[in-house]
């Protein structure tokens, strides 16, 4: 009789480590389904030209420790899909030219290593070197194809929420006075244009003033850029940051600087008493909302815990 009860006891023992590990894992799965969706949208900087020869039109393949692919980084390919993310983002997106390092996995490994129970990034890169903001227009093929990428990633398994735009963009508007002047109003129209399609009139957006330009009238569109003044905008100021032999492109280690700061900026819209785990408040209303359930997950969890204790304890 003793012995039949040990046997138990002791099987009881080494099944509640596995059980523990198994309401882990479950746990994980769940909270990490949900999609933390960014869109990089923009010019040559956003896409990412550091470590790009321009001469030999060759990348030189160094990804820096703050670029490294992460399971948790997810990038929507060309063809629609969720793949792991890795440098360079654009590769197929930005397809005429060569693509190096941007800002946007300098940019999600911050965001993981600062909210770590934040669950899946999903990059959604979107810009094209060379594009002044006429061509973004709401209408115009980039803003629609923009928008054709945004809702597909939303409506991938698991789900998600378009936390921000990251925006860099304005270095081909600083060639005639005239684009440089029309700026301001042109970013404003754009803004609101696409918050207002994604049904989300506050999401957060992360931009850019220049660091350099194509002409001579970048201090106007910086202007316009540091002026504009909105609700959940914010404004990341690359002027210094390292360039390339070119003048126009910031280098790798730029990019790395530039992804951070764009990510502590992004992190002021996320209270520091947030629950561990939980997705971020600042979720908008773009379609498909669907209700986090993490969050739940994590208090059956002791729930769980203790069930299987007292169970323990009881047959001893
Ligand atoms: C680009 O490549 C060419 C040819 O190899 C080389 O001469 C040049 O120095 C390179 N430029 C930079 C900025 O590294
Ligand atoms: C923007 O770029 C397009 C394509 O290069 C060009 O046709 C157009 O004139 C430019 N528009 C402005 C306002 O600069």
């Amino acid at each position: 009789m003793k012995s039949t009860i040990f046997k138990f006891n002791s099987m009881m023992a080494s099944l509640l480590p596995l059980l523990f590990v198994f309401a882990i894992q479950s746990w994980r799965v769940t909270s990490q389904q949900y999609n933390n969706i960014f869109i990089l949208a923009g010019q040559s900087n956003m896409a990412g030209r550091g470590g790009v020869n321009e001469t030999t039109a060759t990348w030189d393949g160094v990804v820096p420790p703050q670029c490294r692919p992460n399971p948790s980084i997810l990038r929507l390919n060309a063809q629609l899909e969720w793949v792991e993310a890795q440098e360079p983002l654009h590769a197929d997106i930005d397809v005429t030219k060569t693509n190096g390092v941007g800002p946007g996995m300098a940019f999600a490994n911050r965001i993981l290593e600062k909210q770590p129970g934040m669950g899946l990034i999903g990059l959604v890169p979107c810009a094209i070197g060379g594009t002044n903001i006429s061509e973004w227009e709401r209408g115009k093929v980039l803003y629609t194809r923009m928008m054709k990428r945004v809702k597909a990633s939303l409506q991938l398994q698991g789900g998600g929420g378009v936390e921000a735009l990251l925006w860099y963009q304005g270095e081909s508007d600083t060639l005639l006075l005239s684009d440089a002047k029309s700026y301001r109003r042109r970013l404003r129209k754009f803004f609101s244009d696409l918050r207002a399609d994604l049904n989300s009139p506050l999401l957060p957006i992360i931009q850019v003033a220049l660091a350099s330009g194509e002409g001579p009238y970048m201090e106007v569109v910086r202007e316009a850029q540091l002026d504009t003044d909105l609700l959940n905008l914010r404004t990341v100021d690359a002027k210094g940051l390292p360039l390339g032999p070119d003048g126009l492109h910031l280098t790798t280690q730029a990019q790395v600087s530039l992804g951070q700061m764009m990510a502590d900026a992004f992190l002021q819209f996320v209270p520091t008493s947030l629950p561990k785990n939980n997705a971020l408040p600042i979720h908008n209303g773009a379609p498909p909302t669907r209700p986090y359930n993490g969050a739940s997950q994590i208090y059956m969890l002791p729930i769980l815990i203790t069930f299987l204790i007292l169970v323990s304890l009881t047959l001893l």
